[in-house]
């Protein structure tokens, strides 16, 4: 038995509901100190059991009174306690203090002792939590559903939601059933581009970055070129255009940068593309590469020699080369309709224009087959003020566009 002086005691009115202090009880136990039992508190000296027997030390002026200390490992279980303890004092809980117990010790606590303690049916108890139980299975469909989209593997997700592999499975298939369903809602306020000029007026999308590109460019592609579900593999993944669209239209996406953008760590996995394709890509049914454009943003992402705006043109073309190459390999048979989309631009150094998308279309065309080509002109903001009065006072005409290159395996060449 332990002893602690009445000051030390701390009272939460919130565990004693409806408790009516009795004066008269409180008096009596007062004149008579030396024959009351302990009371019953934690190991933070919360008050248990006992609201008369402290009150009374207070009153005569005790200098100390003897306690049980009974840990509690949680606020629901020190609840559970003091409600338990008191069930015999004081007034009867009501319904409705018996309703919020329940759905405050809901899934902390075991549904039996819930009952017992509360007096009520598990009926009841079933009835009252209905709705929580209700967001749980909605939260857990909303939780495997953004770990599926954003390609988690199925072992991770499973570890994650503690789910076994095989109900896994059955909640990805309804998923999937009821997202397919839902695919031409989504496009049906969207307006696709009809002819191969997209023009775009600004980036919008949720994280700011240098090589922020408007949405409307993968929306359009998402559009053309993919199934719901379809996995969208994006290695150059920047502010995450990609992930935002993706979310929105219902693709799934795996999505890499040499520099992960900090505010969507660790949405974005970090990935050095020249390495060759991750280990854990599912085998992607659009791949999207929106790589600098070389020197043009030169130190703008990373000071990495391995970024692809600092590294020589030639690396810069093998690398883009060896992805189409080992993009193909991934694809393999298995992918008839899966797409690779290149963006890029010209790049205009000390007077002489790099053509880029030329150069880049030669290296993937060595494995991939040139299926469509749009122009993606800029925002005519890219040219700054000083830029455009230069422009005009040596009668030189700014460069406006880029090339998105669609690729896709040509099986009749068996290429
Ligand atoms: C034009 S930005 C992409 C912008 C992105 N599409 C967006 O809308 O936010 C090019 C990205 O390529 C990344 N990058 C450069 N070299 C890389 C490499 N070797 N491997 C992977 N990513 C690289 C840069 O860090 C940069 O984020």
């Amino acid at each position: 038995m332990e002893t602690r002086k009445p000051e030390e005691i701390v009272w939460r009115e919130d565990l004693y509901p409806r408790l009516k202090p009795d004066a008269g009880k409180i008096q009596s136990y007062a004149d008579d100190l030396a024959v009351l039992p302990p009371i019953e508190v934690n190991q933070d000296n919360v008050l248990i059991d006992g609201y008369h027997r402290w009150r009374a030390h207070q009153m005569a002026g005790a200098e100390s009174l003897c306690v049980t200390v009974t840990p509690t490992a949680s606020e629901a279980e020190l609840l559970m306690l003091a409600v338990s303890r008191n069930a015999t004092h004081g007034l009867q809980l009501s319904t409705e203090d018996k309703r919020r117990y329940a759905l405050r010790w809901w899934n902390v606590l075991p549904e039996a002792q819930i009952c017992a303690t509360l007096s009520i049916t598990d009926r009841t108890f079933r009835r009252w939590t209905k709705g929580k139980r209700e967001q749980q299975e909605a939260d857990l469909t909303a939780d495997i559903r953004a770990r599926w989209l954003r390609c988690e593997s199925p072992e991770t997700i499973a570890a994650a939601t503690g789910l076994e592999p095989r109900t896994l499975e059955r909640r990805i298939a309804e998923i999937r059933q009821n997202g397919q369903m839902t695919d031409l809602t989504l496009f049906r306020d969207f307006s696709p581009e009809l002819y191969n000029i997209w023009s775009f007026s600004k980036a919008t999308n949720t994280v700011r970055h240098f090589g922020n590109v408007p949405p409307e460019i993968l929306d359009n592609l998402l559009y053309y070129y993919t199934q719901p579900f379809d996995v969208v593999f994006d290695p150059f993944a920047g502010g995450g255009m990609t992930i935002d669209v993706c979310q929105q239209r219902q693709r799934r996406y795996y999505v890499s940068d040499l520099t992960p953008t900090p505010a969507r760590i660790p949405e974005i996995r970090q990935w050095d593309i020249a390495q060759g394709l991750p280990e854990d890509l599912p085998v992607p049914d659009l791949v999207f590469l929106d790589p600098p454009y070389w020197r043009q943003a030169a130190g703008q992402y990373s000071d990495q020699p391995n970024d692809l705006a600092n590294v020589s043109l030639e690396v810069f073309l093998k690398t883009i080369g060896d992805i189409a190459k080992a993009v193909k390999r991934k694809w393999g048979a298995s992918r008839p309709h899966a797409r690779l989309a290149l963006l890029m631009g010209m790049l205009k150094t000390e007077g002489a224009m790099v053509d880029l998308p030329w150069l880049c279309y030669t290296e993937i065309a060595r494995y991939l087959h040139l299926e469509m080509r749009y122009q993606v002109p800029y925002s005519t903001q890219v040219h700054g003020g000083q830029f455009v009065q230069r422009a005009k006072d040596h009668r030189e005409c700014l460069y406006l566009f880029r090339d998105l290159l669609v690729f896709k395996r040509d099986t009749e060449k068996g290429l």
